[in-house]
């Protein structure tokens, strides 16, 4: 963008024409086909360049060029549909000085010196025009030429939030509304999930799947994949008396719409910049992909006053975000190993900027995404990264091939121990099958002493590895076994430090169950999934005997990772690793909320047989914990109680053999309740 321009107006035309050319390809691949080669940001740029030249040289614009309108052309298959009032794109700007420019040129077209403004989200999709008559939905259009656009009347009306009648009070003859319609990042990762499992290429980001959505020519193709809509504005309208953009929002609301709930309306201008860069870190919280903030004079009279360019309202702008896309080169492939044993392949790239930081390496998930998006070492590729989520190599810049590229062979052999390196049929992944493969140790470690898991401060990886290779660890209960004389003759750890780590190697022990059941690492049993078992059974013991049915019956938990859980205990190793830790020290329960008075149950005996109907087995055992009785798995005659559901079998023939005490679940119910009091 810092380009010169020209000196001369031949060079100048040589120069428009070169950029509209490529500009017109890009709209088309972008467009058109959804199949962008190039980023946003470079698009942008060779927009703004244009702009600048044909700003120079006046006499160079023609009706035609790509600064002429606004998107375009409608793509085939879908008949057109003329707007009642032309839709506008947006002014862009890119930096706080921009946007203080902007400013200016409102007070100076208003001839004011002060304003309100609201600031919104710029949602990343596609534009829609709605048109309502005497209420009801007649039709739905994409933004096209900006004049006109194609019918997509039937597939918008899959999308569960547009209204297809207007409710309320106030409902105009006609009215015109716009709005953004998306794809949420859930729908989206589920998708590309789906089209992985179906061997289909994936969609390079949210805004590109809506606009594939969209353009289903079947509206159950649509449906099936879920679109969304924030409604932000109001084209042709009768009868309306608004007076201001807030003001629009709420009346959009009480028709029906969905409108984005994060506006602002600001006096201050200095406040809006704030506002933009506070959005701009948050943004990967939030469930949909916004790619700025849009500011708008908040009057609409002033808006009015403002009025339009060919292309964009004065009395609007965007504030761009850090482009989250670059393009930059593959040097190289390498292959790390996860704590499941997983090979993740990572493109070690030409460092680029990107959301504000710079990346180096990217994702390239496993062999299948390689082969899928043909990604070779040379190649020049586009890039993606938001916040904090790890980079993500989206697509290779085909045009850009010398045919010097060399595609990538997975390894069959794990690089950390030379073990074969298994493929499940059913599965993306390949693994390493040693199940010593120091990478696996190491990484299970690392994720051991995590922040969401034991939480051990002063252990980093660079540690652990020092800790595994001097043979001070080889498991995560070897930690609880450390001596300071030990650590001290490590390199690097003066006595502060050791004094530290020791320290919050002793303070992990009471992380408590929930933390531990997620630091063992467990397949698919997350910090959410390990609360949720932790809290039910209380003890590992009752998870160790768990079945899958108890296990499913949790809210949260799916067979997945009820099958998981139960593996788990079926290995020897990792049983021996519990006891261990347990000998150590480490605490294996969970706090359960302290009972009133003196314990009732204490010195009780309970058995659990049969189904019971509104608790658990396990729920049950933790009423009768907390009140201070045990359980026990089988009948004696040291058995206080038997609790009997139904289809309960021999244990309640022992029970009425040994004459012990038979209770259902509602007599259960009543004891506890009384011993409550
Ligand atoms: S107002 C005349 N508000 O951004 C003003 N646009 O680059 C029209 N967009 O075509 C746009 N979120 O598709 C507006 N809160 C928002 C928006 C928004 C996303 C899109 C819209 C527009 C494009 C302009």
């Amino acid at each position: 963008m810092s380009e010169e321009i020209p000196k001369t107006i031949s060079l100048a035309a040589a120069a428009v024409e070169e950029l509209r050319q490529q500009i017109n390809y890009h709209n088309y691949r972008y467009y058109v086909l959804d199949q962008p080669e190039i980023a946003d940001h470079d698009y942008d740029a060779l927009m703004q360049r244009l702009i600048a030249i044909e700003a120079a040289y006046p006499e160079l614009i023609i009706p035609h060029s790509p600064t002429q309108r606004v998107g375009a052309a409608p793509a085939a298959g879908f008949t057109r549909i003329a707007h009642l009032t032309p839709m506008r794109s947006l002014g862009n700007a890119f930096s706080a000085e921009e946007l203080a420019a902007f400013h200016t040129r409102v007070l100076n077209g208003l001839g004011a010196d002060h304003l309100e403004y609201v600031v919104e989200h710029k949602i990343d999709g596609l534009a829609i025009n709605l048109v309502y008559e005497q209420g009801l939905l007649k039709s739905a259009a994409t933004r096209g030429d900006g004049v006109e656009g194609e019918d997509v009347t039937s597939n918008i009306k899959t999308i569960k939030s547009v209204p297809l009648r207007l409710q309320g009070a106030r409902v105009p003859a006609l009215l015109e509304v716009r709005g953004e319609v998306y794809m949420s990042k859930a729908e989206f990762n589920r998708l590309n999930q789906e089209r992985e499992q179906n061997g289909e290429p994936l969609l390079a980001n949210p805004r590109n799947a809506a606009a594939g959505s969209l353009r289903q020519l079947d509206p159950k193709a649509t449906a099936e994949r879920a679109l969304d809509v924030f409604i932000y504005g109001i084209g042709v309208h009768e009868g309306l008396e608004l007076e201001t953009h807030a003001q629009t929002l709420e009346y959009l609301q009480a028709l029906g719409f969905k409108i984005n709930p994060f506006y602002r309306i600001f006096q201050d201008v200095e406040a809006i910049g704030e506002y933009c860069a506070s959005w701009a870190a948050k943004r990967p919280e939030l469930p949909y992909d916004i790619d700025g903030m849009v500011i708008k004079v908040n009057h609409l009279a002033s808006q009015d006053l403002l009025g339009a360019t060919s292309k964009d309202p004065r009395w609007a702008i965007a504030f761009k975000f850090p482009a989250e896309q670059g393009v930059t080169v593959v040097q190289d492939i390498m292959i790390s190993v996860g704590r499941t044993g997983t090979l993740t392949p990572t493109a070690l790239l030409q460092p680029v900027r990107l959301a504000g930081s710079t990346v180096s390496r990217a994702t390239l998930h496993n062999e299948d995404y390689i082969r899928q998006k043909d990604i070779r070492i040379g190649d020049t590729v586009i890039v993606h990264k938001a916040g904090e989520v790890i980079p993500e190599v989206i697509s290779v810049v085909l045009e850009k091939r010398s045919g010097n590229e060399q595609p990538f062979v997975m390894p069959t052999v794990c690089p950390e121990c030379g073990h074969e390196a298994v493929r499940n049929e059913a599965e993306a992944a390949r693994k390493c099958s040693n199940p010593a493969c120091p990478a696996l140790i190491r990484e299970g470690l690392i994720h051991f002493v995590s922040r969401d898991a034991m939480n051990i401060d002063g252990l980093g990886p660079a540690v652990l590895t020092n800790l595994l290779s001097a043979g001070l660890i080889r498991d995560a209960a070897d930690l609880y076994q450390l001596t300071e004389d030990r650590l001290l003759e490590l390199e690097r750890m003066g006595k502060k430090s050791v004094e530290n780590l020791l320290r919050s190697i002793d303070n992990s022990k009471q992380a408590g169950l929930a933390r531990l059941l997620f630091a063992l690492g467990i397949r698919y049993v997350g910090v959410k999934a390990a609360g949720v078992i932790a809290k039910h059974f209380v003890h590992m013991d009752h998870i160790r005997t768990a079945t899958m049915e108890d296990l499913v019956k949790l809210d949260e938990i799916g067979e997945k990772i009820a099958e998981s859980v139960v593996a788990y205990f079926t290995v020897p190793a990792n049983l021996e690793l519990i006891e261990k830790l347990q000998r150590l020290g480490v605490k294996t329960s969970e706090d359960v909320p302290a009972v009133r008075g003196a314990q009732p149950f204490a010195g009780q005996t309970f058995v659990l047989t049969g189904t019971l109907a509104d608790m658990t087995r396990q729920e049950a055992a933790g009423m009768i914990e907390a009140l201070g009785g045990k359980v026990a798995g089988s009948v004696s005659k040291k058995t206080s109680y038997v609790v009997a559901g139904t289809e309960a079998g021999s244990k309640l023939d022992k029970a009425r053999q040994l004459g012990i005490q038979v209770l259902d679940e509602a007599e259960f119910k009543a004891l506890v309740e009384n011993s409550q009091e």
